[in-house]
Parts: C-alpha cells; sequence; structure tokens
C-alpha cells in the first residue's frame, strides 16, 4: 500500500495518507481454486492485506483445510472456506473482488492455449455463477490461457445482462514482474525502482514487454533487449520446465496476482493513479482485448491507456502478436457461444 498505512483506532480499521484518514471500507474478495498451488498462497497474500475485511476461500476440495490454516493469521479479514458447487454461491455473495486461479496448469511440452478444453468449462461455470450472485464484482482471471478465458467470461456476462467490461481483467501482472526483474538484473538497476509496461497477452510472443520505456533507463544493446524480450515471453515455460512435470508457476504468480487485486482495491477505494497493466476490453489496437496500462478507480477501468512510443522492435512484435491473439480471443468467444 504505497504511501497508505493501516491504522487502528477503537477497533476500528482506519486508513491515514499523510494528515488524512478514513475509515477503510468493508471489503469481501473471493478466491476462486483456493486450495491449488496458486490458489493457497494468494489466499494467505490476501489475508495479510489490511483492505480485505471478508475472505472466502472457494474450491471443489480441500477448502476447510486451508481456510482454517490461514484463518489462524492475526490480521484484519475473516475467512471462511467454501468447497463444492453447493457452496459457490455464498462464497461469492457480497464479493467486490473475484479472483479465479481454478483450473488445470501446464507440463513440460505443452502450450497455455492446450489447457483450454479443461479450463475453458470451469472458467464458464465460475462466471455463470458470478453473474447470478455477485454480478458487480471485479473479476481477475488468471485460469489459462488467459488470451481466451478473458474472452469467455465477457461472453458469459453478456448473456448473463450483466457485462460490464470496466470490471473485467485478464491478470498479466507476472509478465510484469518477470520484465522488472530480467531487466533490473541485466541493467544493474535497484529491482524495486524498476518500471516496464508490458503489453499484448499472455501466452509466447503475445506477452511484449516495452523495455525502450523501462525505467530507469539504460543503456543496453539491440541483443540485450531482444533476450530480455525473449526471456520475458517464456518466462511461464522457463518455470514449468524447471518444476519437471510439477505443475506451473505459482509462489511467483500468487504474488502478482496479491498486487493485481491489491491494486484492484486501492482503486475501489478511491486511491489516485493506480496504474497496472492488465488483459481488458480495449480499442487501442484493432482487437477487441489487449493488455496494455489501464488506471483502475472506484468503477473498476477508468481507463485504457494508449501503448506510447514503441522502438521498430517492438512495433514488429506488435503485428507479431496479432493473429495469434486474435485467434485466441475468437476461440474463446466461440466457445462461449456454442456450449
Ligand atoms: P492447481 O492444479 O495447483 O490448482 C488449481 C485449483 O483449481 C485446484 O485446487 C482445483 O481443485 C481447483 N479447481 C478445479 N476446478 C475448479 C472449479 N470448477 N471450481 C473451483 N476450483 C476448481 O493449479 P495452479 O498451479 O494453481 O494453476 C491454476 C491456473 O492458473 C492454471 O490454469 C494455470 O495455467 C494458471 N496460471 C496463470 C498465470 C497467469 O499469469 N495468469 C500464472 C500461473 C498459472
Ligand atoms: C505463467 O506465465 O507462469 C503462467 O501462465 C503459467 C504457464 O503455464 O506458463
Amino acid at each position: 500500500m504505497s504511501g497508505w498505512m493501516m491504522v487502528k483506532s477503537s477497533g476500528r480499521q482506519l486508513l491515514r495518507r499523510g494528515y488524512a484518514t478514513v475509515a477503510a471500507p468493508e471489503r469481501k474478495v473471493a478466491v476462486l481454486g483456493a486450495a491449488g498451488g496458486i490458489g493457497q498462497p494468494l489466499a494467505l497474500l490476501m489475508k495479510l492485506n489490511p483492505l480485505v475485511s471478508k475472505l472466502a476461500l472457494y474450491d471443489i476440495a480441500n477448502t476447510p483445510g486451508v481456510a482454517a490454516d490461514v484463518g489462524h493469521v492475526n490480521t484484519r479479514s475473516e475467512v471462511t472456506g467454501y468447497m463444492g458447487e453447493d457452496q459457490l454461491g455464498q462464497a461469492l455473495e457480497g464479493s467486490d473482488v473475484v479472483i479465479i486461479p481454478a483450473g488445470v496448469p501446464r507440463k513440460p511440452g505443452m502450450t497455455r492455449d492446450d489447457l483450454f478444453n479443461i479450463n475453458a468449462g470451469i472458467v464458464k461455470g465460475l462466471c455463470t455463477a458470478i453473474a447470478k450472485y455477485c454480478p458487480d464484482a471485479l473479476v481477475n482471471m488468471i485460469s489459462n490461457p488467459v488470451n481466451s478465458t478473458v474472452p469467455i467470461a465477457a461472453e458469459v456476462f453478456k448473456k448473463a445482462g450483466v457485462y460490464d467490461e470496466k470490471k473485467l481483467f485478464g491478470v498479466t501482472t507476472l509478465d510484469v514482474v518477470r520484465a522488472k526483474t530480467f531487466y533490473a538484473g541485466k541493467a544493474n538497476v535497484p529491482v524495486a525502482d524498476v518500471n516496464v509496461p508490458v503489453v499484448g497477452g499472455h501466452a509466447g510472443i503475445t506477452i511484449l514487454p516495452l523495455f525502450s520505456q523501462a525505467t530507469p533507463t539504460a543503456n543496453l544493446s539491440d541483443e540485450d533487449i531482444k533476450a530480455l524480450t525473449k526471456r520475458t515471453q517464456d518466462g511461464g515455460t522457463e518455470v514449468v520446465e524447471a518444476k519437471a512435470g510439477k505443475g506451473s508457476a505459482t509462489l511467483s504468480m500468487a504474488y502478482a496476482g496479491a498486487i493485481f487485486a491489491d491494486a484492484c482495491l486501492k482503486g475501489l477505494n478511491g486511491v489516485p493513479d493506480v496504474v497496472e497493466c492488465s488483459f481488458v476490453q480495449s480499442t487501442i489496437t484493432e482487437l477487441p482485448f489487449f493488455a496494455s496500462k489501464v488506471r483502475l478507480g472506484k468503477n473498476g477501468v477508468e481507463e485504457v491507456m494508449g501503448l506510447g512510443a514503441l522502438s521498430d522492435f517492438e512495433k514488429e512484435g506488435l503485428e507479431a502478436l496479432k493473429p495469434e491473439l486474435k485467434a485466441s480471443i475468437e476461440k474463446g468467444i466461440k466457445f462461449a457461444n456454442q456450449s
């Protein structure tokens, strides 16, 4: 919570920034897939977030144990575990933010699109329930393939008559986290100071880090930029291969998911100038969904920000990613409308 501090006064949670002190609003966050590799550490990180007053942990199995465990942490939020479809409605009711890391992860040799057949159905089911029980919630989609699961969610919400493009987000924060880490290493600058926008989508070449806009600036060669770009695009695969069949990124993803959910909560609470990259409905290219910097506010997306000046290398990357991203978006839309 940069610049903001949680303080306690007469048992009340207050937010203080400078001299201004305001009551921290009640906020419910639901995590769907909370007993999984991402779900568990993400549940812990959300339990540590003072902006959360209620934390609902939902999964098809094992949530009572996770909720009992996380619930003993002595922070603000009240934690409840929900297990099985008949408890999904209760988990969702009243949620301000719903985070979805439900679904199967990759094994070595697979692409994110290879997860489509299983995860598309899971996401569709969960979004149908969101439309019914908490249609106003901000939805943070982590389940892969994000380039397709976000369009699926949009179609489900449209069919239910509750779609608000300002409230649906594909979580691409891990790409930003990786780009920052790799850039800091190569440029030899403090990682905490680094900013790098990552645009496009969340798979292979659709992940386009804009190192020409990275700060602090550094005099990196074209070869360095090319290698950093490739490493960011292949970051997920690097983890999948290192885990050798035991799944994909979970801990770094939980960290990234917690950063993005925190940004959503800050936006809802009226904190000014909250900007994160996310895969959202967009008109900044000809594609209907695109990841870019997004300003978050009281209603979700306040502004989808433009791409800024691109290097020739980035311009080429942008054109190269469009056919794959377009196909993934169309695949999601088709699935949602066929099944
Ligand atoms: P995991 O298998 O460890 O956990 C997934 C959890 O989802 C399990 O606990 C499972 O029981 C649960 N689940 C399955 N069907 C469900 C349903 N219908 N309702 C609720 N829960 C359900 O997998 P993981 O490593 O946590 O990864 C989860 C997803 O996140 C995968 O699709 C993975 O590819 C994706 N992921 C995305 C990013 C990103 O940057 N967006 C990063 C890492 C992983
Ligand atoms: C990631 O980027 O780590 C995730 O999308 C998981 C994966 O399959 O690579």
